[in-house]
């Protein structure tokens, strides 16, 4: 297992690149099954949950190769409709995966995806989805098995505006028979991204990133060669530790409307942004005043994959900050390792109340998800003395070369294995 050890209190400054995104990638490569032809994705970023991915999709029978930083996927001989058990426990997205082999085989099998670090993270909304294009689902021994001798578009309403809902009902239906029209969807730039991909092989869909999407159904699908779009919980990741040590950030290819939500939050708590053509400009004195309130909404809301990491700024914001946590269940396991560096931070329930304090100290914590993990080195760049953040597998799930980006910044931060 490894883990950081990082000297706090130093200011962050200059450029940092940023990678596909990873919950672009992830459904993208799921629909990379709905083609015999070749689909290559570039700019893939070397993450854990892209890997389990491709160990997915080669268990199912694909064939994956790999240039410098581009994935090839040929599917033409992909004969397995049963996702591996233990690969799903891995890796939720896996869920992704019974869209696209439904649409492709007609049938799919797969483990029940449990709870994960956040909440219980029901598919009900998947499973419903499904049924209305005519699956008939089995749930039995903890398995889901689905067939579907024909895919008929419907008329589908979400109860709440799920992404992997979303996602996962846009891949059964790309090819199903007829129209669907999926309301109160999902709006995140992921989902633009998918409809983006699956229209340049020939799939029909429209709406995507507004409230209704409608899907036309296509008898075929081509190959496709991609470039996914930037990731923007990443790019909010780095402008939130900048705006937390205090100094500047440049970055580019990350469109100002995909975290309108956090560069709000952020001039309220003092730093200066602006744009200038498609890179965003962060300054940050690093002593900041408190943003008071952040509620987590389904984009284009605060994105609750940047609570926690905002969080972290907010301990040593001037003031007290209202945290509320709108979309997961426990997406606080943060707070106790914050606690041990000195922040104020009470929980109870989905809310946290955040007293700032002048600055935390450095400590031994432990990463408990991927983005309280994230939060956890925030708080440690900025802290006074030496820390250590263990169980750096929860963060390879979702930051390719973090530390490297973020030593490029000039933090003092090494990887140890241990
Ligand atoms: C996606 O998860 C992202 N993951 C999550 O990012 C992100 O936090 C989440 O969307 C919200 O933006 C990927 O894209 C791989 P949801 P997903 O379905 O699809 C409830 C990260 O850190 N719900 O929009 O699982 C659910 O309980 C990860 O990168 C149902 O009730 O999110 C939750 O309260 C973490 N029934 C809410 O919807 C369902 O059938 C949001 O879930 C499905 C969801």
């Amino acid at each position: 297992m490894d883990k950081f050890m990082i000297e706090g209190g130093r200011k962050l400054c200059g450029k940092t690149e940023i990678q596909s995104a990873k919950n672009a990638v992830l459904p993208l490569l799921a629909a990379s099954v709905l083609t015999d032809e070749q689909v290559t994705i570039r700019d893939v970023p070397a993450i854990s949950d892209v890997e389990n991915m491709l160990h997915i999709l080669s268990e199912l029978g694909c064939k994956i190769s790999r240039t410098a930083d581009s994935v090839i996927i040929d599917s033409v001989n992909a004969v397995s409709h049963e996702i591996p058990a233990r690969l799903t426990k891995e890796l939720r997205s896996s869920v992704f995966m019974l869209g696209s082999v439904l649409t492709r085989f007609r049938r799919a099998r797969i483990s029940y995806p449990g709870g994960c670090d956040i909440g219980l993270r029901p598919i009900d909304l998947h499973l419903s989805g499904l049924k209305r294009l005519g699956v008939e689902i089995v749930e039995e021994n903890g398995y889901i098995s689905c067939s579907a001798d024909r895919l008929t578009g419907a008329d589908i309403l979400l109860d709440f505006p799920s992404v992997g809902a979303t996602e996962k009902i846009i891949l059964a239906a790309v090819k199903a028979e007829g129209t669907t029209v999926i309301r109160n969807a999902a709006k995140e730039p992921e989902i633009v991204d998918l409809q983006n991909f699956l229209n340049r092989m020939g799939g029909r869909v429209r709406g995507a990133g507004g409230g209704t999407v409608c899907i036309e159904g296509v008898k075929t699908l081509s190959g496709v060669e991609y470039t996914p779009i930037k990731d923007r919980i990443e790019a909010g990741t780095f402008l939130i530790a900048v705006a937390s040590c205090g100094g500047e950030l440049e970055m580019e290819g990350v469109p100002e409307e995909n975290i309108a939500a956090l560069l709000h939050k952020l001039r309220e708590n003092g730093c200066k942004i602006h744009r200038k053509d498609d890179k965003i400009f962060l300054e940050s004195s690093g002593r900041l005043r408190s943003a008071e309130l952040i509620e987590t909404m389904p984009f284009p809301g605060f994105p609750t994959d940047l609570q926690a990491q905002f969080s972290a700024l907010a301990c040593t914001s001037r003031g007290t900050t209202l945290v509320v946590e709108n979309l997961f269940e426990t997406r606080y396991k943060y707070a106790a390792e914050l606690r041990r560096m000195g922040a104020d931070i009470t929980v109870r329930g989905r809310n946290a109340l955040i007293r700032g304090v002048e600055r935390l100290h450095g400590a031994a914590v432990t990463a408990g998800d991927l983005r309280g993990g994230a939060a956890l080195v925030i708080a440690a760049l900025g802290a006074e003395g030496q820390s250590s953040v263990a169980d750096l597998s929860h963060i390879d799930r979702g930051y390719s070369e973090f530390e490297r980006k973020l030593k490029k910044l000039g933090a003092r931060i090494r990887r140890v294995r241990i």
